[in-house]
This record gives C-alpha cells, structure tokens and sequence, in this order.
C-alpha cells in the first residue's frame, strides 16, 4: 500500500514536471481556447457590423462620464454669469480645512496673477509677463458678486477674455474653496 503511495506521488511529481513548458514562446495547451482568445473585434480593425466599417463607437449622444457634472451655462455672457450668480449656491462650508484647501488651490491658479492677497499684483503682472492688470479679488466689485459669478468665472474665464477659462484644470469642488477663500481675503 505503502509502495503505491510512493510510486503515485512520483508519477504525479513526474506528469507536473511534463507540464512545465520550456519554450517560452510556446503558451503551451489552452484550456477552452474560446474563453482565452476573444471573438471580439480589435479596436482598429474594420467592423461588418456597421455602416462605416468603424469597430471603435463614439459614446452615445448626450452620455457624459460617470462622476462629471454637466455646467449649464455655456457662455462668456453677461446673462450667463447672472443667471450663474443667481442659481449655483456655495455647497461647501467655510471651516478651517475648507479654508487652507482654497488657499493651496489658489496658489497654484490664482495667485500668479491675482497676487497673494489678491490685489491683482502677482508675478505674472509685474513681471510684465502678463500685459493687463488682473482685477483686485478684495475690492467690492468682486466681493460683491454672488460665489455663483465668481464661479462662473472660473469656470468659463472673464467675459472680455482677458482672464481665461480655468474649468478644465480646476475640478468643480475645488472652485467653491478656493471662493471662500477669496472671500476670507477681504477680511
Ligand atoms: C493669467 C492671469 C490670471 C489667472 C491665472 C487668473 N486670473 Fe482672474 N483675472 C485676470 C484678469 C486679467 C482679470 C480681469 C479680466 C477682465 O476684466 O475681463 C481677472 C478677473 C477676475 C475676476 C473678476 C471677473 C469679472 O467679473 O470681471 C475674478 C472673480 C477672478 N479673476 C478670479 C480668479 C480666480 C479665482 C483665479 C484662480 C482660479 C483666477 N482669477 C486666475 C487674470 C487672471
């Protein structure tokens, strides 16, 4: 009973042995070969199943990706920055934390012109780099414009253009602390 034991462990150590494959090139059996290899079409080649013969699709019309937040307002207008001043509202709360996040924001994309304690004298202004004066963020033709404007703003850019739109880089949330944190500037 012993023996056999001993012959069977051999010969299972010899078959896993066997089955170790030496030629790397080689992928060796493949079980089920139509689960490993899929019938799917490769993005870039030609599809039969569509009129244009394009394997890769254009996301279906009006779909958005997950997590993003369509802005309604699509213009540099007047009317669009009120209607934005009128509507969105701050969601965040001004604690501490809210806070020092704005400020970091606001070091990044807003202090190289609009200055640290946004008088609109940073270094891209008096450097000459930068031709136009930035607008002071302290006075009250700013502080007095709803958090909405301000994000519009940010959003979309001035409406003359002279500031530009920093939508793409600011991420929606990130906006409303760096808006209390201009608001906490003019204190
Ligand atoms: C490249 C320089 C530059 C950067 C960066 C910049 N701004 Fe401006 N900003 C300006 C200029 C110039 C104006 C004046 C624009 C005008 O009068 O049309 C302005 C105007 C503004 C105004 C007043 C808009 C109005 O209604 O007239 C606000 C608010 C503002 N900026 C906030 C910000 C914030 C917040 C950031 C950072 C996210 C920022 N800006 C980044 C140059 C800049």
């Amino acid at each position: 009973m012993k023996k056999n034991v001993k012959i069977l462990t051999l010969l299972l150590v010899l078959v896993s042995a066997l089955a170790c494959n030496r030629d790397k090139n080689h992928p060796g059996y493949t079980f089920f070969p139509d689960m490993a290899y899929s019938t799917a079409y490769e993005t870039y080649t030609t599809s039969p199943v569509f009129k244009d013969g394009f394997t890769m699709r254009l996301p279906a019309e009006g779909a958005i990706p997950r997590g993003f937040q369509p802005y309604p307002y699509k213009g540099k207008s007047f009317d669009d920055q009120v209607s934005a001043g009128l509507e969105l509202k701050n969601p965040l709360v001004a604690d501490a934390q809210i806070l020092a996040e704005g400020k970091a924001q606001y070091e990044i994309f807003c202090i190289s012109c609009h200055g640290a304690e946004g008088k609109g004298d940073g270094h891209l202004y008096k450097s000459k780099l930068f031709p136009v004066q930035p607008r002071s963020l302290v006075e009250p033709f700013v502080q007095n414009k709803p958090d909405g404007e301000i994000y519009h703003v940010i959003t979309m850019g001035s409406i003359s253009g002279l500031m530009g739109a920093h939508g793409s880089q600011v991420h929606p949330e990130n906006r409303w602390k760096i808006i209390h944190y201009v608001r906490s500037l003019s204190k």
